[in-house]
């Protein structure tokens, strides 16, 4: 079959077609998380805490559990983010949380980053983090820990220091998971609460 010039078929068959541009293969937005996030975001934290020791629950969390952690950010305008692919699914999520309940602690809060399985290794858990990061200064935090898992989650503990968090402190033995111990390791890093504008 000949095309000529003025032809006036829209499409030429498939094996005529010039290749197509190759898809963007990783692109994604990072948002603030929605109520509607939620299962995403419960489906992805469970694969870890059924098949590593990069968290120390055991039983897989509830529709109910991420509900109330959801309203508490949300109350406490702390910030839980989330990126979404081209079509809207949920691959990652970062969030933080206070660091303990007494009010002097109010500056400092924990985070938290998972990625869903395929998602690693692609630069979204070091954009993700970025995110939070400035999230965090906006608002006027002042310093950011993680305490993470003495086993398996190097990964977890390079991104980090790569986002200039340096290790407190460690513990040994406070975990028990798939029978045996784990400790943890306690990475710092401070702030740089952006000024808030002063209004007038
Ligand atoms: C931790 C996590 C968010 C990192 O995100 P990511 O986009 O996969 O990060 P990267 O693959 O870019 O890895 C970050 C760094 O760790 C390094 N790294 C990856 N796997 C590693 C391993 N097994 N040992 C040592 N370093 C490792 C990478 O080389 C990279 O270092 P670089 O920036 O110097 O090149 C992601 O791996 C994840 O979700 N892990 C499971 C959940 C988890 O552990 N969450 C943290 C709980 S505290």
């Amino acid at each position: 079959m000949q095309f000529e010039p003025g032809d006036q078929r829209r499409r030429l068959p498939r094996h005529l077609r010039a290749p197509e541009p190759a898809p963007d293969e990783f692109s994604f937005t990072i948002r603030p998380a929605r109520a509607g996030d939620l299962p995403d975001v419960r489906a992805i934290y469970n694969h870890y805490v059924e098949n590593s020791v990069v968290t120390f629950d055991e039983k897989p969390s509830t529709h109910r559990y991420w509900r109330e952690k959801f309203a508490m950010l949300t109350k406490l305008k702390l910030p839980f983010l989330v990126a979404v692919t081209p079509t809207s699914q949920v691959i990652g999520y970062a969030l933080v949380q206070p660091w303990a309940s007494k009010s002097a602690y109010r500056y400092t809060v924990e985070n938290s980053i998972y990625l869903g399985p395929g998602a690693g290794g692609k630069g979204l858990g070091s954009a993700l983090l970025q995110a939070l990061i400035e999230a965090c200064e906006q608002i006027g935090l002042r310093e950011i820990v993680a305490v993470i898992s003495d086993s398996g989650a190097e990964a977890s503990i390079r991104l980090h220091e790569r986002h200039g968090f340096a290790e407190v402190g460690r513990m040994g033995r406070v975990g028990f998971k798939f029978g045996r111990s784990l400790g943890t390791v306690y990475l710092q890093r401070s702030l740089k609460p952006k000024p808030r504008r002063r209004r007038g």
